[in-house]
């Protein structure tokens, strides 16, 4: 199966007011357009579904991040990686279903939900809704209106960090079933491994972490261009008082700069720069633990913690 990239994501959230207020003014994302009408009139949406859903973009995708209104457990609600079209979508479901992983194919309303040509269902094994898309609606001559740029393209969006309770179920998933590849992987305890999987050349697209018994998400990561747009958005993030989880540090691994703050929904968001790219040659490395500088507060226990909580 190829997978392209991390597509988009949607996040089932207690108060999208307060994460609207969080993604357009701290993290610099703009309002995308709300999927739904007919792809072919103007927007009038303004970022907001029928539903009190916020969509968020960072390139010209109409959007790429969903914050969707929900009473239950904050958490992901879906995760959209892309396939390269109609015949790739197929293929890939019929793979899935011959795997043992049901899966089926949307329908003319599920795309236009989320602003998709074609689409298809299926869940890893620790439950997370998983949909296979092409084809997403885009629009020319985004800009953003805070002066950040976002590494996307063939690259995906950025990478999302999941527990999982079931890492041998779904590292069987993402690797033998969806394609992807170790990067590299370390240990935090006898018993609790952290894994990073990539598609492209970024160095994971997912990362799938055993450090307790629990099926969340952890974190997800938007790159930008520049070191200083990572400064900005720091400056942002303390001058509103939000929670840095991990302070400004840079990764041993993807050796990205970055920090973590946590979202009003408990998910974490890590914004970095400059991590390097891998490429079809790369063999998988085992890492010791520990961060080349930084990243204070990002330590098993907390990562622990964060599980618990979202
Ligand atoms: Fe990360």
């Amino acid at each position: 199966m190829d997978i392209l990239g991390l597509g988009y994501v949607g996040l089932d959230v207690p108060d999208p007011e307060a994460w609207l207020a969080f993604g357009r003014d701290i993290l610099g994302l703009d309002l995308g357009r709300a999927p739904g009408a007919g792809a072919y009139l103007p927007d009038d949406s303004g970022g907001r579904g029928a539903d009190g859903s916020a969509y968020f973009r960072m390139d010209e995708w109409s959007w790429r991040l969903a914050v969707h209104p929900a009473t239950g457990r904050p958490g992901v609600r879906y995760i959209g990686l892309e396939v390269a079209g109609p015949r790739e979508l197929a293929a890939a479901l019929a793979e899935l279903e011959a795997g043992g992983f049901p899966a089926r194919a949307g329908n003319a309303a599920e795309c236009g939900a989320r602003a998709v040509t074609g689409m298809g269902f299926t869940q890893d094994p620790s439950g997370n809704a998983i949909e296979l898309f092409y084809g997403p609606l885009v629009t020319n001559g985004y800009r953003n209106s805070r002066g950040m740029t976002f590494l996307t393209g063939d690259m995906g969006m950025g990478h999302i960090n999941l527990f999982v309770s079931r890492y041998e179920e779904c590292a069987d998933f993402y690797t033998r079933m969806l394609g992807f590849r170790l990067t590299d992987y370390y240990h935090v305890g006898p018993d609790q491994t952290v894994n990073f999987f990539h598609v492209n050349a970024r160095h994971h697209t997912v990362g799938i972490m055993k450090v307790a018994d629990v099926d969340a998400v952890h974190h997800l990561m938007f790159e930008t261009t520049e070191l200083d747009m990572v400064g900005e958005a720091l400056d942002r993030v303390m001058a509103a008082g939000c929670k840095i989880t991990a302070s400004l540090g840079r990764h041993s691994n993807d050796r990205i700069v970055s920090f973590y703050v946590a979202s009003p929904s408990g998910v974490e968001i890590e914004i970095g720069w400059g991590a390097i790219k891998v490429g079809p040659d790369w063999t998988p490395r085992y890492r010791g633990p520990g961060d080349i500088w930084g990243h204070h507060g990002l330590t098993a226990e907390n990562i622990e913690e964060t599980g618990r909580r979202v």
